[in-house]
C-alpha cells in the first residue's frame, strides 16, 4: 500500500459523527443541520433541461481539454465577471470535475517530492483537501494562521523565510471557507512578490466567489494579477466551480484558469488520470456559465437569509456578516471555556441543531489552533429553518449565561 495514505487525517464530518455518536438529540425539536456546507437551494431548471437534453453525449468519449464551446463560455464568463479579464480559452483554461478533484490533482502535478523538505503552505483553518493533496504528493503542509484581528486574513509576512524557501505550492481560499474573508489587492501583490522570489505556484480556490454581501464582488486571483500587469498569470492557477454558484454540487463541474505552462502540464496529468468531463456535464455547464440571472437570484436568497440570521446570533456571540461565502464563523461565549466540541454536543442534545466545531477545520500549528473556540454554521437550508436554528442557539446560549 502507499504509505502516505496513513498520513491522511479523518475528515471533519467523520470527527463530527464520532463526537455526536453518543448524544441523544432532544426529540421535542425537529433536527436542523448547519454542519455540512452543501448548497441546498434549488437547481435552476435551465441546467436540468440542458442536462437531459444532451443525453446523446453518452455515446462518445470526451476529450480532457473539453469542447471549445465550453472553454469559450468559461473565458467569456471570466471577462464579464472580472472587468474585461482576458483569458485565452485555447491555452489558459481547463474544465475540471469540481474544484475538489482539481485542487488535489494540481498538487500531484506541481509537487516535486524529490526536493528535500517539499512544502505546501495552507491557510489555517482550511479546506481539508489541501492537506491531503500535499501529503499524497509527498510534501509537508505548513499552516499559516488566519487572525480574527485581521478580519481573518493571514499575515503572510510572518511566514519564515526558511519555509518559503522550501515551498512549492501555496493554497489560498478567497472567499475563505470557513472565515468568509476576501483577499485584497495588497495581499495579492505580496503573494506574487513571494512567488517570484521563491518560485512557488499559487492555487487560488475561489468556489464561493459568487455569494457575497457587499456591493463590490470579491476580487479574483486572475483579476488581481491582471491589475498588477501580470497578464501571463505566471505561477498562478485559479479554481472555480458551479457547485455553489449554480446549486449543482452533484453535477461535478468547474474549471481552472491561469498560467499556460501550468495548464499544459495539468492537461498532461489529467489525460493519464482520466478526468475528462462528461459531454452531458459539458453541455449543462455551458448553459450554467452563460446564465447570470439564476446567480443573482441565488445571491439574493443568501443575502436575505444572512440579514435575518446574523443579527440574532450577534446578540449572543461574537459573529459578524462575512465578506462572502455561506458560513458564519462565530466565537463561542466564554461560559463554554473555549470548548467548541462541548458547545456542539450540548447544542445537539438540548436543541437538536448541528454545528461544526471550528477546531475540526484547523490544525494545531505555530502554537495555535485558530479554529478552537469557534463554530462554523453553514446557512444552506431555507431561510425559515436557518432562522429557527439561530433562535434555538440564542436560547441555548442565554440558558447558559443566565
Ligand atoms: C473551500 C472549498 N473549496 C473547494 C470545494 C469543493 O467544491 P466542488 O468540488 O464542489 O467544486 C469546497 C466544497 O465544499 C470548498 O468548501
Amino acid at each position: 500500500m502507499n504509505p502516505l495514505l496513513s498520513r491522511l487525517q479523518p475528515y471533519p464530518f467523520e470527527r463530527l459523527r464520532q463526537l455526536h455518536a453518543d448524544v441523544t438529540p432532544n426529540p421535542a425539536y425537529k433536527p436542523i443541520s448547519l454542519g455540512i456546507g452543501e448548497p441546498r437551494h434549488a437547481t435552476p431548471q435551465l441546467i436540468k433541461d440542458a442536462l437531459t437534453g444532451s443525453l446523446a453525449g453518452l455515446a462518445s468519449y470526451p476529450g480532457t481539454l473539453g469542447e471549445p464551446k465550453l472553454r469559450q463560455t468559461m473565458s467569456d464568463w471570466l471577462a464579464r465577471r472580472y472587468g474585461g479579464l482576458k483569458v485565452d480559452m485555447a491555452t489558459q483554461i481547463l474544465p475540471v470535475n469540481g474544484s475538489r478533484e482539481a485542487l488535489f490533482a494540481l498538487a500531484q502535478t506541481v509537487i516535486d517530492p524529490s526536493q528535500p523538505g517539499a512544502t505546501v503552505v495552507c491557510p489555517n483553518p482550511f479546506y481539508q483537501i489541501y492537506e491531503g493533496a500535499a501529503l499524497l504528493a509527498g510534501a509537508q503542509p505548513w499552516f499559516a494562521p488566519s487572525e480574527a484581528a485581521r478580519n481573518f486574513g493571514i499575515d503572510w509576512a510572518a511566514v519564515p523565510e526558511s519555509v518559503w524557501q522550501k515551498t512549492q505550492l501555496l493554497f489560498v481560499c478567497s472567499p475563505g471557507n470557513p472565515t468568509g474573508a476576501v483577499m485584497g489587492l495588497d495581499e495579492w501583490k505580496l503573494l506574487f512578490e513571494l512567488s517570484d522570489r521563491y518560485g512557488f505556484v499559487i492555487a487560488s480556490d475561489e468556489c464561493y466567489s459568487e455569494i457575497y454581501f457587499r456591493d463590490e464582488p470579491p476580487l479574483g486571483g486572475l483579476q488581481a494579477a491582471a491589475q498588477l500587469g501580470r497578464i501571463d498569470f505566471k505561477n498562478l492557477i485559479s479554481l472555480t466551480s458551479l457547485s455553489k454558484r449554480s446549486n449543482v454540487p452533484g453535477l461535478r463541474s468547474g474549471f481552472v484558469a491561469g498560467d499556460a505552462a501550468l495548464i499544459k502540464s495539468f492537461l498532461l496529468y489529467r489525460t493519464y488520470h482520466g478526468s475528462a468531463m462528461s459531454p452531458i456535464v459539458q453541455t449543462a455547464s455551458i448553459a450554467a456559465w452563460a446564465d447570470e440571472a439564476h446567480v443573482v437570484d441565488n445571491r439574493a436568497q443568501y443575502r436575505e437569509k444572512f440579514a435575518q440570521v446574523t443579527p440574532l446570533l450577534a446578540g449572543v456571540m461574537d459573529v459578524a456578516l462575512p465578506d462572502a461565502g455561506f458560513y458564519l464563523w462565530a466565537a463561542i461565549p466564554e461560559v463554554f471555556k473555549g470548548s467548541d466540541t462541548a458547545f456542539s454536543r450540548e447544542l445537539l442534545a438540548l436543541y437538536n441543531v448541528v454545528v461544526l466545531p471550528g477546531s475540526y477545520l484547523a490544525r494545531d500549528a505555530q502554537g495555535v489552533n485558530p479554529g478552537a473556540g469557534r463554530i462554523r454554521m453553514a446557512l444552506v437550508a431555507e431561510t425559515a429553518e436557518c432562522v429557527e436554528a439561530a433562535q434555538r442557539i440564542v436560547q441555548f446560549i442565554q440558558s447558559k449565561v443566565h
